[in-house]
């Protein structure tokens, strides 16, 4: 059994503290920023297949006071670094920094892995190499009001890269806050859902791996804890191995997405195949004003529109946002309209009756949720 804690966009700790629970972790608890967790390491591997809200899952391994950065050098060189690694492990370390007499965080990452180094350099006269690419051992340093935590980070590379969107297009929105807005929105993927202002397709993508049961890791080549000396291959083999075969074939609704930009459109293609989905996702060049809903049940829908945070460009965006209300009131009887964006000026503009909205961050940027009674 180990202690963890798995970091997200801020507002959807509940919604990470929900799938945490589902994959049976224990002593689950949100706090700001992340979740913490305890379980062992069958639970760390399906948290890193499946999470779909969680940037990093970490597992402290020392937390202490750290001021300057000889405390912490101190700090982290008195820790036995013979139970983690040996100098034939390849190391990393990222720091974050905040509210703390250390500011630089860059430093403060070189200290501890000096430290780490030196502790190797005097035992055994070797010490490991750096590789910052795909590291044996990475290691996560955060300090808060002078407090340090130093954790093994269990992905590396950050959980929400999925692989299938190589291509920047128009201000995407990061996957797993997407795939959290989704499972915050109630969407299961038993009715429809459409984006009609769908950018690269995030939402869509992220609803239908959800709709498959598809965990968002299965396709990643490498996470970090496979370099750990504890890694068990067979577990973490039959793990992926149980959920690949439970991957449905098809959608058991519709996902579709549209925007009035045709290049934009041909990204969300490209991006929907990468993330083999290509097939079973419809893609159309729509003014949202033009987007009708698909034949059967109403579902939901769920949009990002520009935020207008440039100087000028509000103005022009408050016709988009009644234009949405309007069009929602007038074909889209049934649906339940979500809608993300950091204005609130412009999502009252959309004038249909506001059920409910929650804050998140997106970057560090505060955005709303806005969700709308159905017409
Ligand atoms: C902030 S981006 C959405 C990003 C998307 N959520 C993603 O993850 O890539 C807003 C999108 O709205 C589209 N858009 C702007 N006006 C539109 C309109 N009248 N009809 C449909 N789409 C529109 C833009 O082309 C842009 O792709």
């Amino acid at each position: 059994m180990a202690r963890y804690f798995a970091t997200c966009a801020r507002g959807l700790e509940p919604v990470l503290a929900g799938e945490l629970t589902a994959l049976n972790a224990e002593t689950v608890e949100p706090g700001r920023g992340g979740v913490t967790f305890t379980g062992p390491a069958a639970l760390l591997y399906r948290a890193c297949l499946w999470l779909r809200t969680a940037v990093r899952v970490l597992r402290p391994v020392h937390e202490f006071d750290a001021r300057t950065p000889d405390e912490l050098y101190e700090a982290v060189r008195a820790l036995n670094w013979n139970d983690w690694m040996t100098p034939d492990h390849t190391l990393a370390v990222d720091c974050n920094v905040r509210d703390s007499a250390l500011t630089h965080s860059q430093y403060a990452a070189r200290r501890v892995k000096d430290a780490i180094c030196d502790q190797f350099r005097e035992r055994v006269g070797r010490r490991p190499s750096v590789d910052t690419e795909r590291p044996m051992i990475g290691l996560n340093l955060h300090v808060s009001k002078n407090r340090a935590i130093l954790s093994l980070d269990s992905s590396w590379d950050s959980l929400h890269k999925r692989g299938y969107r190589p291509i920047q297009t128009v201000a995407p929105l990061n996957e797993a806050l997407a795939a959290g807005l989704l499972l915050r929105a109630g969407y299961d993927g038993t009715a429809p859902l459409v984006d009609p202002l769908c950018g690269s397709g995030t939402f869509c993508i992220e609803g239908a791996w959800a709709a498959l049961n598809r965990p968002p890791g299965l396709t990643r080549k490498w996470f970090a804890f496979q370099g750990w000396a504890d890694f068990d291959r067979p577990l973490w083999n039959a793990i992926r191995d149980e959920a690949r075969a439970a991957v449905r074939k098809n959608l058991p609704a519709a996902v579709r997405g549209s925007d009035v930009r045709a290049d934009v459109i041909e990204f969300a293609r490209g991006n929907a195949r990468a993330a083999g989905v290509g097939n079973l996702l419809a893609f159309e060049t729509l003014d949202v004003r033009d987007a009708r809903p698909p034949a059967g049940p109403p579902g939901l829908l769920i949009c990002n529109p520009p935020y207008g945070e440039r100087i000028g460009e509000e103005q022009e965006l408050i016709g988009l946002y009644r234009g949405i209300g309007d069009a929602v009131a007038a074909h889209w009887r049934g649906w339940r309209l979500f809608l993300f964006t950091s204005n609130t000026m412009l999502a009252k503009k959309v004038g249909l009756k506001v059920v409910q909205k929650s804050p998140y961050f997106n970057g560090a940027l505060e955005c709303f949720l806005w969700e709308f009674a159905p017409v």
